[in-house]
């Protein structure tokens, strides 16, 4: 820097330190504003592993669905099969949303990663959720299939009206390595990233993974990234080490609401983590009015979210579903929203979707 620009830097505020002035607080960027620079929707409407309310989650009918609504972003979570082919599915397990357990008894313990793509198809990845929700169940469910993200990206560019964006996560990276570079990869191949001058703003990278975090820097440091952020094993210290067990209490939504970061500074060193690693925002849970397996710590707390705008990050929350939800995160100061009911949410916002969830899955023949 040539010294001549230092000095007029500096000069100022010598000044003001000799005469014990306080500059002036650096004004903040209006989060629209932010959005704006990265064409991401300000709200957002991320759909939570499709619109996993009304269809199976991670599956063809929830991607669609969510597509076909109007979600600005279609979210994921990404595994890689034992052949090295990038799927979407939330639990390291198959147990739960899949018939692995019929097909492949002695294997069925075994995570995701253990079998290859040709297996993983095999699965039946619907009728988990007919027996689950049978007032939404469909007997079109039986059968969907674990999505690879090729053919996430193929829905997501399939409706002329609207093409969504991919709001992906890396889940547990430390069991994939190099995902963060096959996940450059796919993208590139499929011109999803930002130096391809359409696509800005499409995708949008998470994890809760710090290390993960520099690595999606490092590989693709023009895609927007956020840092999920969470109380608990893996994320911020909690200001009491009492597990579920020795809690007492009821469920699980009751034991996470009890959980706090330590102090402030627990929460402000993650935000600042996020900022100096290149993340242009942060994911924070949030706990629910009426409970549930989704509701967690209490991280959208207005001063949360403060702390968050000023330091430039954006403030996704996850993940709501009431209206009573979105008004308090809303009211808190949060830019967007991961929801499985992408409808309720639109409607909400204001951007009420012309279809029905019923019409759109039988549009798309379910
Ligand atoms: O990615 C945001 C949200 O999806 C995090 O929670 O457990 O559903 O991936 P999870
Ligand atoms: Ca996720």
């Amino acid at each position: 820097m040539p010294v001549t620009v230092a000095r007029r830097t500096l000069l100022p505020s010598l000044l003001l330190a000799m005469v014990g002035a306080h500059a002036a607080p650096e004004p903040i960027t209006p989060p629209a504003q932010i959005a704006s620079r990265y064409a991401i929707a300000h709200p957002a409407v991320i759909a939570h592993r499709g619109a996993s309310y009304d269809a199976p989650e991670s599956t063809a009918a929830a991607y669609k669905l969510a597509r076909d609504l109007g979600a600005d972003y279609l979210e994921m979570d990404l595994q890689r099969s034992q052949d090295g082919v990038l799927i979407a599915l939330h639990d390291n397990s198959l147990l739960r949303t899949t018939d692995v357990a019929n097909k492949f008894p002695e294997r069925k313990n075994q995570p995701a990663s253990a079998f290859t793509l040709a297996e993983l198809k095999t699965l039946d990845s619907g009728s988990w959720f007919n027996k689950a929700y049978p007032d939404r169940a469909r007997p079109s469910y039986v059968g969907l299939p674990i999505l690879t993200l090729d053919e996430i990206i193929d829905i997501a560019q399939s409706n002329p009206r609207h093409t969504p964006g991919l709001y992906i996560e890396t889940k547990e990276p430390q069991l994939f390595p190099g995902i963060e570079h096959d996940l450059k990869r796919t993208l590139t191949q499929r011109g999803w990233l930002p130096s391809q001058p359409d696509r800005q703003g499409r995708v949008i990278l998470q994890t809760f993974d710090k290390n993960s975090l520099q690595l999606l820097q490092k590989e693709m440091p023009d895609t927007p990234k956020v840092l999920l952020l969470w109380v608990g094993a893996g994320g911020m210290t909690p200001d009491k080490s009492v597990s579920f067990a020795q809690s007492g209490k009821k469920d699980k939504a009751a034991y996470y609401a009890t959980l706090h970061p330590n102090d402030k500074t627990e929460f402000t060193q993650w935000l600042d983590f996020a900022k100096l690693n290149g993340a242009i925002g942060i994911g924070p849970s949030a706990a629910l009015t009426h409970g549930g397996d989704q509701s967690y710590s209490d991280l959208i707390q207005p001063w949360m979210n403060t702390e968050a705008h000023e330091r430039g990050l954006l403030v996704h929350a996850y993940t709501l579903d009431e209206p009573v939800d979105f008004n308090k995160a809303m009211a808190a100061g949060v830019d967007g929203i991961f929801t499985n009911r992408t409808r309720e949410l639109l409607n909400y916002y204001q951007r009420p979707s012309p279809h029905t969830v019923k019409q759109v899955l039988q549009q798309n023949g379910y």
